[in-house]
């Protein structure tokens, strides 16, 4: 099977976008898995630390590791906004491809510096072990939290200098990087702004590596599809399935109240999740 980062490549010469959604249980990796099978294509499960506390960090692993070995299906396994090098490394560890060292709150240096760690460290495992392991790195602010927000918090939406990111990316020597480019984490109840493409464009060319788009819930379908033109190769969402999966959920008891066996309230969710993953990934291929 392909790596991930042969999957990045060809993605970005096409000039398409791999998806990547978050779980913290089971009906959510069947509803996304679900999707990408039915479009037949490569797919990305991401776990925070919240989501991987609750879900646990092995039981992901081996629950994405079983599907992608039972079907011979290219499916992989992401530590998404992951603060420390510590907890990057538990990741590593347990068998994750790849990781997101969120430090952008830091210092540049402190940033540049924590970053490089973490890039060390998946070089040495590379080299024991013949995996492939990817580490991303974000730069500018876009906000926390996959959650329904009033508006833009306050001091999110600093976009990117190009410059600026490129001497991040040479001084930590990053496979991936998570721009800031007009996305905002979460729901925002009056609207997302635009995404910048023209600035997209500009990162992409001046740092040479594959840009992650954060922050994907609730964006305006045309900027994806500038995004993804621009430069963007991989696509956050997190939020929109939470909600489908809340709303999916609150009907279903409000309908059956008597009803407690988990399969049957659970299973509108699963297909909920699976309906927002599909819509999303034709957007992202360009299929109809
Ligand atoms: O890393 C996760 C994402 O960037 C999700 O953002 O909740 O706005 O879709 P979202
Ligand atoms: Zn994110």
């Amino acid at each position: 099977m392909k790596t991930l980062r042969q999957y990045i490549k060809e993605a970005n010469e096409k000039g398409v976008a791999i998806g990547h959604f978050n779980i913290s249980n089971l009906e959510a990796l069947h509803g996304i898995y679900n999707a990408a099978k039915k479009l037949n294509l490569p797919v990305i499960i991401g776990l925070s630390e919240g989501e991987e506390k609750f879900l646990g960090r092995e039981e992901a692993v081996a629950l994405v590791h079983t599907i992608r070995e039972r079907d011979d299906y290219p499916i992989f396994l992401n530590a998404d906004h992951h603060a420390s090098f510590n907890s990057v490394k538990a990741c590593i560890d347990a068998g994750f491809d790849a990781v997101i060292i969120d430090a952008a709150k830091l210092p540049y240096e402190e940033n540049v510096a924590v970053t490089k760690q973490c890039v060390e460290y998946a070089h040495k495992v590379m080299k024991n072990t013949g995996r492939d392991i990817l580490v991303e790195a974000e730069m500018g602010y876009i906000g926390s939290g996959s959650d329904m927000k009033d508006s833009i918090p306050e001091g999110a939406g600093i976009l990117t200098n190009p410059d600026e990111a490129k001497k991040f990316v040479e001084e930590t020597g990053i496979d991936l990087l998570a721009p800031s480019v007009g996305s905002i984490h979460g729901l925002i109840k009056s609207g997302k702004p635009h995404i910048n493409a023209e600035l997209v464009k500009e990162i992409r060319k001046t740092v040479g590596i594959p840009l992650v788009l954060h922050g994907g819930s609730g964006l305006r379908d045309e900027d994806f599809v500038n995004a993804i033109k621009a430069g963007i190769s991989i696509v956050h969402i997190n939020s929109e399935i939470r909600l489908a999966y809340k709303e999916a959920v609150e009907k279903f008891i409000e309908a059956n109240p008597s009803e407690i066996t988990p399969a049957k309230i659970l299973t509108g969710a699963v297909q909920a999740i699976e309906e927002v993953v599909e819509a999303r990934l034709r957007l992202f291929n360009e299929i109809k």
